[in-house]
């Protein structure tokens, strides 16, 4: 069945319009004269029929300022496709912070890796310190995670990985568009993962975007995420380079939402101007509380959607965001021992228990690893857990005005 304007009027209903609107625009598009197919598929896009995946990933590998840019359906999926893309597989350890969403531990095993949890710093990202202590020969890569939009300390990272010779997948998923010393988050390691899911700073619904300058990891990339290999200039051509075809996913990201993220894409740097702005602020007239904020790596490239303070332990940054909250200050912690939060490793029991969706216990049990398996616990990574238990976050709002965030200044100053 063709789609055309009945689809378009169901998009459209979606959105929240004035009903007065939605009618003006539902009867323009009941004249069937104007009804022409539209072309969802990213590939295979005939003459006259626009194609937004394309476009998408022409100026998000501009904006980004590197050579490639896929579109997929998720950073789950971009995950998986970045450590199949760059080689990782049976046999290899990747070391992961302890705080991330879960995605970034579980990609690992789905390319049947072996995840190793490090502890994160007081800037709440990967400690380079830790990633040193977790090196085996097993190692392959590291996957720093910008959370929060926190830059990672990548001149470190990027320093022990050349040692070692490590690949680095950066998991932008919570960090679209921060930088780090001027160049974008994604674009310093290997390969960069992106999230455009709901609660993201870009937002398709869902969606995903991986970044590389290497041709190889991107083709293999490519490969992984249509094993139908509808990318390919000649889809049933044989294989041009070893390597190039093997048995992947379908992560194909469709038109609608390209198009959606395109929209996004070209809103991305005001919005992120407006948090930094109005983060600064906040940082300014909360100079010398007793409370202190966290150290960030790169100020300049931090995405701004938070201001992390910490206290001097857990009660009292709890008792501290309970009040802010009374005050309607947008504040949280980050981690209470009576919650469960997949993005601390803690409640990671798929992992910290190896479940594995059949018994033989692939990847944990796979003859080709020929480490010894990391030992997980829930207490495996204290300092981790220190940090987060301190954390007070405020989320940024970039709509506040200066008055606003004098008043929540002020709030916070009588209270932290
Ligand atoms: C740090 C991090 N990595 C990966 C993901 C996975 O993203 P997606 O929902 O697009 O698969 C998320 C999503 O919450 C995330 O926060």
């Amino acid at each position: 069945m063709k789609i055309e304007n009945e689809e378009l009027k169901e998009i459209i209903d979606l959105w929240d319009l004035k009903k007065s609107v939605k009618k003006e625009i539902f009867k323009l598009l009941d004249k069937k004269s104007i009804n022409s197919p539209s072309w969802l598929f990213r590939y295979y896009v005939p003459e006259g029929k626009k194609d937004k995946v394309g476009q998408l990933e022409k100026e998000f590998s501009d904006k980004f300022g590197v050579k490639y840019a896929l579109a997929v359906n998720s950073a789950t999926s971009a995950l998986i496709a970045a450590l199949v893309a760059s080689g990782i597989g049976p046999g290899d350890e990747v070391i992961v912070p302890g705080y991330t969403f879960f995605a970034t531990a579980s990609s690992v095993v789905v390319a049947k890796g072996i995840p190793v949890i490090a502890e994160i710093d007081e800037t709440l990202t990967i400690d380079p310190e830790d990633i040193e202590k977790k090196i085996t020969p097993q190692t392959k890569a590291i996957i720093p995670v910008h959370m929060r939009g926190l830059p990672a300390n990548m001149d470190r990272i990027m320093e022990i990985a050349k040692k070692h010779n490590l690949k680095i997948i950066e998991d932008c998923a919570q960090a679209d568009g921060g930088s780090y010393k001027g160049k974008r988050l994604g674009s310093l390691g290997d390969v960069g993962c992106f999230s455009f899911d709901f609660f993201k700073i870009i937002s398709t619904g869902e969606g995903g975007m991986l970044i590389t300058d290497d041709e190889n990891t991107y083709i293999r990339a490519q490969s992984w995420h249509d094993t139908a290999a509808c990318w390919r200039p000649n889809r049933f051509a044989r294989e041009r380079m070893p390597g190039e075809l093997f048995c992947g996913e379908n992560y194909r990201m469709s038109q609608v939402h390209a198009a959606i993220a395109l929209a996004q894409l070209r809103k991305l740097d005001d919005y992120l101007t407006k948090l930094r702005r109005n983060k600064k602020i906040l940082m300014e007239n909360l100079k010398g509380i007793k409370c202190k904020f966290a150290p960030i790596n790169d100020i300049e490239g931090d995405c701004a959607t938070c201001l992390i303070l910490l206290a001097e332990n857990a009660k009292d940054a709890k008792e501290i965001s309970e009040k802010l909250q009374g005050e309607k200050v947008p504040a949280g912690g980050i981690y209470d021992k009576n919650i469960r939060d997949w993005h601390i490793y803690k409640y990671w029991e798929h992992i910290l228990e190896k479940k594995t969706p059949t018994e033989e216990g692939c990847p944990y049990a796979c003859p080709y690893y020929k480490g010894n398996l990391p030992k997980y616990s829930v207490d495996m990574c204290p300092k981790t857990l220190d940090i987060l238990s301190r954390v007070i976050s405020i989320g940024i709002n970039e709509n506040w005005k200066e008055e606003e965030i004098k008043n929540i200044a002020k709030k916070v100053r009588n209270i932290a």
